[in-house]
């Protein structure tokens, strides 16, 4: 079964509603004609709502960049479910490793900082959980430091992350998720992790999820690539046969970069 490419845009903690509105229009532009591959973007919170009126009627959707697992309540600062619903959002990013407090690359002070959000296992599958009740499409992160990396244990990282984060879905809810294979080194840094080495590491993906929960939601479960994704290098990762699709950062604050990048995936 074909499996159709997924791009999706982080924008993290970048553009004014001003600002992601003259991007999504950019976007909006120059991806009208685009068919066969999906396209979404995250941007931050505060955009949510004026990005979604940007894109009613066309072919790009709307995801967040995380969500909590109450529906209402007490929870400051928080964002429930029926929230990203209620503004139109279609995916939600879950576990990315700057909130699970994973981000490796930055400096020791900043790592400190990023720790604070300390996401675990176990709240990334309530979130991933709580997605899927509320008819999100979670796109759920997963991927090794470089120390992890180095010491060999890559594949038992993403085989540990995927296990616990999937915890108690059935085999439907698993082949309808997206998961993004993003080595932590990979993020922000310029170092993109070689074609045939991301292709090799989404494949141990697969074959976890085909333990667990299947052949068939082993071949229906889209699988991304993240990790300083350009449009000069997007067109081999993405041509690999168990990537489909890519989790891009920096490279989709850029109209231009991110069409390329989509375009890419064809
Ligand atoms: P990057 O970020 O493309 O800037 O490396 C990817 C991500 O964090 O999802």
């Amino acid at each position: 079964m074909a499996r159709t490419p997924i791009v999706a845009g982080n924008w993290k903690m970048h553009k004014t509603v001003l600002e992601a509105v003259e991007l999504v229009n950019a976007l909006v532009d120059k991806l009208e004609n685009v068919k066969g591959v999906e396209t979404v973007v995250c941007p931050p919170f505060t955009a949510l709502w004026p990005v979604r009126q940007a894109l009613a009627d066309t072919n790009i959707q709307l995801g967040a960049q995380n969500i909590f697992w109450e529906a209402q309540g007490a929870w400051t600062s928080q964002i429930a479910p029926g929230m990203l619903t209620d503004v139109g959002c279609k995916y939600v990013i879950i576990g990315h490793s700057e909130t699970r407090g994973r981000f490796g690359t930055v400096t020791e002070d900043l790592q400190k900082v990023l720790s604070y959000f300390s996401e675990t296992d176990e709240t990334i599958n309530k979130k991933v959980k709580t997605a899927l009740a509320a008819g999100l499409t979670p796109i759920v992160c997963c991927g090794e430091l470089l120390e992890e990396r180095k010491a060999g244990k890559t594949d038992d990282v993403v085989r540990k992350q995927i296990t616990a984060d999937l915890a108690g879905l059935t085999p439907e809810q698993a082949a309808g998720i997206v998961i993004a294979y993003e080595p932590v080194w990979a993020i922000g840094t310029g170092e993109v992790c070689d074609s045939p080495e991301a292709n090799r590491v989404c494949g141990v993906i697969r074959a976890t999820v085909k333990d667990i929960f299947g052949a068939e939601a082993a071949e229906s479960v889209r699988i991304q690539y993240g990790g300083s994704v350009k449009p000069d290098n997007s067109a081999e990762l993405l041509h690999q046969p168990e990537i489909d699709g890519a989790l891009v950062g920096g490279a989709s604050l850029k109209a231009d970069d991110f069409v390329a990048i989509v375009k890419s995936a064809l």
